[in-house]
């Protein structure tokens, strides 16, 4: 048994110091944006403060096969492993930093959002040109949910941006967040020079000859410093020098608030030209927090008080035909996890013995002999033992919250091409279902008995017949369909009844048997609920 592992505390009293201590260095996030924000381009520059420069490269290589669809589907295929589930971890100071790749662009799904149940800190890449854009304010509002610490990276100050008030009156708007600017650009495109830290009321000129692969240094200087007046145009520079001031009228940071996700500290910056990277990185070094305690039926569990547990929130299918297996990805939320560790699945009673837990390093996975909470890691077999939410203790069995659902967006009749498949049909679907990849509505009212797929993106319907197809043998046809909106909908029969079901509302129910409305718009939801109140039309999750 190794040091740290003695080092437990026998009959569940929690972790030892040493294990204490690694929980403590851990910070689990990850990063939220619209597509083409930046965040593949901060994740490689902050990957390479963490001396972890070999992974950067693979992060570039798979945002680029990642843009066809059909490239993706193959390589997850060739590696057997989702190519979109990737922890980065690497060292900063003292810490151990957990990244977690949030799939976007196509490959946007429900998995997107439930990478968000196992982090503790997300970083929001806003683009100074654009500022909040729709998928960000989607995956800001799942962080906002569990009340997430969020730290604002508003990115691209190379190029002409917004003026930066009006991008910090956008987020206080819109995301009903107070954004405290923790630097302040100085100038914008051609212009931009660098950021005055507000703490420190030093200004961080940049050296644009530096390559942008490299660590960029930084040449620390006053506000006063002749080079910056040269830099700008006087209205520039005057403007500069006011918000400056203005600056002393903000509201200042406050840790707490921060933590209770009231407020988000905001840096300016460009992650292409490494410019306002390592200032954030300190950052967030001192100021996002070690892994937290997660809501259970047994009550909060303390990672420090309580020896390894954890919850699935992903499952991935291997892809490789040859083995039908899967890996579960589970967040450990407290104690330390070791390899061969028996423990117990609190769902169905049963002990396990982990004898193969992965960790996984960009596109590479490895076996691993411990990890802490904070960590991720995956076990093979997900499908067969797992199903998302589950969770598994070393301690007496409890369950963590489950998991919630999202709210699908996009619907899609899915029809067997081939009646004699219909077992196999069914069975896959069922487990597809089980494993999260979609939802599976059926008609009440109509003749047709075709299941209807809800999905949160898009490429999940590709997902979902590509792997009916492969593990299966089942081929099958979409017939996409023009609702938006699922809603649960509940009320006496009579007024239920009453609704106009024939005139484009969709009567379906799912697994569990409730009653699901779908509708054309969220207009239309609004327009029922406001001529039927007996009826409620509530969130599916
Ligand atoms: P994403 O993962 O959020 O989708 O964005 P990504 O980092 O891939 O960045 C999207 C585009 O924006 C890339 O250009 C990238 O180089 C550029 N970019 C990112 N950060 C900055 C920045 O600070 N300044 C400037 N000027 N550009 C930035 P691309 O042409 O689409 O891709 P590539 O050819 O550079 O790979």
């Amino acid at each position: 048994m190794s040091g740290i592992a003695e080092s437990m505390t026998k009959n569940g009293s929690g972790p030892g110091t040493a294990v204490a201590e690694c929980i403590t260095a851990r910070r689990t996030f990850a990063i939220i944006s619209h597509p083409d924000a930046g965040k593949t381009t901060l994740t490689e520059k902050l990957l390479l403060y963490g001396n972890a420069i070999h992974l950067a490269g693979s992060v570039r290589a798979r945002r680029n096969q990642r843009s066809a669809t059909s490239d993706w589907m193959a390589m997850e295929r060739e590696r057997g492993i989702s190519i979109t589930s990737t922890v980065m971890q690497f060292p900063y100071k003292d810490l151990v930093v957990n990244l977690l790749d949030t799939p976007g662009h196509q490959d946007f799904s429900e998995d997107t959002y439930r990478t968000l149940m196992a982090v503790d800190s997300a970083v929001m890449v806003l683009d100074a040109a654009k500022g909040v854009e729709p998928q960000t304010l989607k995956l800001f509002e799942v962080c906002r949910q569990r009340n997430i610490p969020i730290f604002t990276f508003i990115n691209k100050l190379d190029r002409p941006a917004r003026d930066p008030l009006a991008l910090l009156d956008e987020i206080e708007t819109v995301l009903q967040m107070e954004p405290v600017p923790m630097n302040w650009p100085i100038g914008d495109g051609d212009r931009f020079m660098g950021v005055y830290e507000r703490h420190s009321e030093c200004v961080h000129l940049f050296d644009r000859t530096v390559h942008n692969q490299t660590i960029s240094p930084e040449l620390i200087t006053g506000i006063d410093d002749p080079r910056i007046a040269r830099g700008l145009s006087d209205a520039q520079h005057e403007d500069l020098l006011v918000n400056i001031g203005l600056l002393e009228e903000l509201r200042s940071f406050d840790l707490q608030a921060f933590r209770q996700a009231r407020q988000t500290p905001v840096y300016f910056g460009s992650a292409l030209t490494n410019f306002g990277v390592q200032l954030f990185l300190d950052d967030f070094a001192e100021m996002a927090p070690a892994p937290g305690a997660y809501p259970s039926d047994d009550g909060p569990i303390d990672p420090l008080q309580r020896g390894f547990s954890g919850f699935v929130f992903k499952i991935q299918a291997n892809m490789d035909p040859r083995h039908r297996d899967s890996v579960a990805f589970v967040r450990v939320c407290s104690g330390q996890f070791e390899r061969n560790m028996s423990v117990v699945h609190s769902r169905t009673g049963n002990t396990m013995r982990l004898s193969r837990p992965y960790r996984f390093f960009a596109d590479e996975r490895e076996v691993i002999d411990e990890a802490f909470a904070g960590d991720i890691i995956g076990i093979p077999g997900g499908r067969r033992d797992f199903a998302i939410g589950d969770t598994i203790t070393c301690e007496e069995p409890f369950n963590y919250a489950p998991i919630p659902r999202f709210a699908p967006e996009h619907f899609a009749r899915l029809i067997n091409k081939d009646v004699s498949k219909y077992k196999q049909f069914r069975k896959g679907l069922e487990q597809l279902e089980t494993e999260g990849a979609m939802q599976v509505l059926y008609e009440t009212d109509a003749a047709r008995r075709d299941p209807i797929l809800a999905v949160v993106g898009i490429l999940q319907f590709d997902v979902v017949q590509a792997r009916l197809d492969a593990e299966y043998g089942v081929a099958t046809r979409l017939e996409p369909l023009s609702y938006q909106e699922a809603r649960l909908v509940q009320g006496p029969a009579e007024k239920i009844e009453a609704l106009p079901w024939a005139y484009g509302l969709l009567r379906t129910k799912d697994k569990q048997g409730r009653l699901i409305g779908l509708f054309r718009s969220e207009f239309e939801v609004g327009y029922y609920a406001e001529r039927h109140p007996e009826v409620t039309f509530g969130a599916v999750n």
